[in-house]
């Protein structure tokens, strides 16, 4: 979709149709206002007579508006205006940006983000509305022989902000949000892509893709390169199946050359059956999931490209399927990560932190700053916190909290969880340094836990987007999180977030 910013007069816009808004109960926002008193009360009538109450979710498409040089004005109902905050604005952007692209208008002239919120500025009801506006008309149909086309889909939307906030800021907010959507596009389409298409070979030829597109290095470590390096924890799982694993390493170099990166390390499984620890029938489809915290870190590093944001960021990627091929591990086997530390796989299908383990020892070599993970690690953690917060553990407070502002900021919002030492308790292995299982109390801790012992060395925090990462039911797809949180994160750092 094309974007623009400009500001001005609702009743002066020539346009499809222009958007604004209508809070409960029936109480014009400016911008409907001024087209009422251009339009002889045209809009005051229509609400007096019942057809717009300004509940959240409702719409209203009024044509032939006296008064204007629009086709159409779209009435969209936002809630109780001291109820106003995130959450409202951004269903209602989705709502204008649904019903714009299905009634035929080719471009739309907003005017919700004029509309203020709570906390935010309107440099942040610019970013946030490209991204959802988006996401709103994201479609994923690749593999259907038929497309529903939208008959007129909407190609231009254009939001209005008030001249004294600045149209600059506005701008440059609006580059950074179409990035950010980029990105969470990017993770969705990798993401959604079923499992005998999206292999690991797959996220390496997406990745060098990225590169060169975005003067990014790259470099793809082949099983060979491993077995060299010593990631037999990683080869393990690689082990039960035939598709070759890769270690995904891109190197973005924005920042100044002595400044040290910011290392993103994604979890890659392209398919998680559990291996010989064979997961239940029902939803397994949903493991070709596994793999979005790959997805997310190379919808990040492309939206940070894009914006040529002023940092150095690498991002690794272990991939590989989890199958039970003949190869595979069976429970009980000990296996000697990169990091020396010995590891009994009680449970194969705890496999995710088999493979971060020797990418977070590997990332050690980049002199990180910050080293974060992201991954579908645990179905506990959908259990703690289901489909709202992903899970959030750190070795470090001051991270913890930029990280948990970010996703406040992004609307992408992360629950910070304890890794007290109390738990590394139930990781013990008769045998080896650890099990790679904790029993079933605390499993998504007992598994931060365990990527804990492979990064002291350097300031580290975990994501756990096991229920974040995708949707589920009627309308299953991948939500692209956490490219949201992520890039806030580093848009903060970077001095760019007003
Ligand atoms: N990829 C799964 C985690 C997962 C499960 C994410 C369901 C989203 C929905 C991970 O590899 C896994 O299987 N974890 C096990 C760990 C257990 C064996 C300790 C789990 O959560 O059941
Ligand atoms: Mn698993
Ligand atoms: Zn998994």
């Amino acid at each position: 979709m094309e974007f623009s910013i400009k500001s001005g007069s609702p009743e002066k816009q020539r346009s499809a149709c222009v958007v604004v808004g209508v809070f409960e109960p029936r109480k014009l926002t400016l911008a409907a206002e001024l087209i009422d008193n251009a339009a002889r009360s045209h809009l005051s009538d229509i609400i007096r007579r019942g057809d717009m109450e300004g509940k959240a979710g409702s719409t209203l498409l009024v044509h032939n508006v006296p008064g204007t040089l629009c086709d159409r004005v779209l009435l969209i109902g936002l809630g109780r205006e001291k109820e106003f905050g995130d959450r409202a604005y951004c269903d209602a952007i989705r709502s204008a940006v649904r019903t714009l692209n299905e009634t035929g208008s080719f471009d739309g002239t907003v005017f919700l983000t004029e509309i203020p919120v709570r906390k935010r500025s309107a440099a942040w009801r610019v970013r946030q509305a490209a991204i959802v506006a988006e996401q709103a008309v994201y479609r994923f149909d690749q593999f259907k022989s038929k497309k529903d086309k939208v008959r007129r889909p909407l190609r231009k939307l254009t939001f209005v902000v008030d001249r004294r906030n600045g149209l600059a800021a506005a701008e440059e907010a609006l580059s950074q949000g179409q990035a950010i959507a980029e990105g969470i596009a990017l993770a969705m389409n990798l993401a959604n892509l079923p499992g005998n298409v999206c292999t690991p070979s797959h996220l390496a030829e997406a990745a060098l893709k990225i590169a060169a597109d975005h003067k990014i290095d790259c470099e793809i470590l082949e099983r060979e390169d491993m077995a060299a390096l010593g990631m037999d924890s990683l080869l393990s799982v690689a082990r039960g199946s035939r598709e070759a694993p890769k270690l995904i390493v891109l190197q973005y170099k924005g920042g100044k050359s002595d400044e040290k990166p910011v290392v993103l390390v994604g979890k890659g499984v392209t398919f998680d059956s559990g291996g010989i620890s064979l997961k239940p029938a029902p939803e397994m489809d949903e493991m070709k999931y596994d793999m979005c915290g790959a997805a997310s870190v190379l919808g990040t590093i492309k939206a940070a490209a894009l914006i040529k944001l002023p940092i150095n960021l690498t991002v690794l990627v272990p991939s590989t399927e989890n199958m039970p091929g003949g190869a595979a591990s069976r429970p009980g086997d000990i296996v000697t990560s990169m990091s020396g530390q010995t590891i009994e796989i009680l449970n194969t299908d705890a496999e995710g932190r088999l493979i971060l383990c020797d990418a977070l020892t590997y990332a050690a070599r980049f002199d990180p700053d910050t080293v974060i993970d992201v991954a579908t690690l645990t179905g506990a953690c959908v259990i703690a916190l289901g489909h709202v917060a992903s899970g959030l553990f750190a070795n470090n407070d001051t991270l913890a909290r930029e990280l948990e502002n970010a996703g406040d900021e992004a609307y992408d919002r992360a629950w910070q969880m304890p890794l007290w030492s109390d738990y590394q308790e139930l990781l013990k292995s008769p045998f080896a340094d650890m099990a790679n299982i904790g029993g079933r109390s605390g499993g998504s801790i007992t598994a931060a836990c365990f990527l804990a012992r492979f990064t002291k060395k350097y300031v580290w925090a975990h994501l756990d987007i096991a229920g974040t990462a995708w949707k589920s039911g009627a309308d299953k797809g991948a939500t692209g999180r956490p490219v949201p949180l992520l890039m806030h994160y580093l848009l903060k750092r970077a001095g760019k977030l007003g």
